[in-house]
């Protein structure tokens, strides 16, 4: 053990503080981790733990939402520029827009959103959950947010329901292409292709499964097959080898890494662990209304 996670060990008993990370941040990050999960099991998991303060190794909304889960907590976030861009994908305007068009409509926003989205939405999905969540919702008329290629996969399940959708991407999954996906397989034709939703509709009909980060890495580790083609962000190849270390994961191309996530070091855990920096703050108009939909996401998802 470095001496720098000593520190940090430490710092963590004397402050009474839990460490939650999510697959998709650097492998030493989820080594030091308390708990390591999806963007689901992070928020659930925040609720349950008993520490005054919780350190949350992700992007900003992922702080955000623990945040707004465990107001009387203290959440800090190791890196306040580690935000998922496409969290502010997708507008108020066009949310009183849609409102005003189907007075009956279900706002969905993905909790890869800003707080001000969700103080404007009815309910909250991950990847994990939005399938039974949408379904479980009495509104015909759906408007999900930010996500595209979430809202399309969803939708592609549940023909019941009427979809509007928003522009909104993530720029890790939407650059991986369908052609990537094609040589991958010519070059691992006994792989099975693991998809996550926010690839595009194309790459998502090639999958042998699709589903969140923690569906594919329980895929993958409860499959008797012993090779993947893992399209979704590299960090998930750190649990996929520690739970299969004879298994072999293939990525679709090279570029399936989010800066974002990559921001989290050992480094500025223990600057915010001792300097208590990084506390996340909401803005007191919207705290209330954007904890709703993120409870009702809880209550729905369980
Ligand atoms: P999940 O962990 O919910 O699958 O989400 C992926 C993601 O992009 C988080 O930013
Ligand atoms: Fe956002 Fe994509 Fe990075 Fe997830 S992988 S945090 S959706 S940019």
């Amino acid at each position: 053990m470095s001496l720098l996670v000593k520190k940090i060990q430490k710092l963590k008993e004397e402050k009474n503080a839990v460490i939650l990370a999510h697959y998709y941040v650097n492998d030493e990050i989820q080594e030091i981790a308390d708990y390591i999960g999806d963007s689901y099991y992070l928020s659930k998991i925040a609720t349950e733990v008993p520490q005054e303060t919780i350190v949350l190794c992700g992007v900003t909304f992922m702080g955000e939402s623990a945040k707004l889960l465990n107001p009387q907590k203290t959440v800090l976030i190791p890196d306040a520029a580690a935000h998922c861009p496409m969290a502010d994908m997708a507008g108020i305007d066009k949310i009183d827009a849609v409102k005003n068009e189907h007075p009956d409509v279900a706002v969905v926003c993905y909790i890869n959103s800003t707080a001000e989205l969700k103080a404007h939405s009815d309910v909250c999905v991950t990847s994990a959950n939005a399938l039974k969540i949408v379904k479980a919702l009495p509104n015909k008329n759906i408007y999900f947010i930010p996500d595209e290629n979430l809202g399309r996969f969803v939708a592609s399940q549940l023909p019941g329901k009427n979809f509007i959708f928003n522009d909104g991407f993530c720029h890790v999954h939407a650059d991986i292409s369908k052609e990537d996906v094609l040589n991958a397989k010519e070059l691992n034709p006994n792989a099975k292709i693991l998809v996550h939703p926010e690839c595009t509709p194309d790459v998502v009909k090639l999958g042998d499964y699709v589903g969140s980060t923690s569906g594919i890495i329980q895929y993958a580790t409860e499959s008797s097959c012993n090779e993947f083609i893992i399209c979704t962000e590299i960090g998930v190849l750190y649990q996929l080898k520690q739970k299969n270390p004879h298994k072999h994961f293939y990525t679709a191309n090279s570029r399936q890494c989010c800066s974002d996530m990559k921001k989290i070091s050992l480094e500025n855990v223990y600057d915010v662990l001792k300097n208590n920096t990084n506390i996340v703050v909401l803005k007191e108009d919207i705290k209330n209304k954007a904890s709703f939909p993120l409870k009702r996401m809880l209550e729905l998802g369980e």
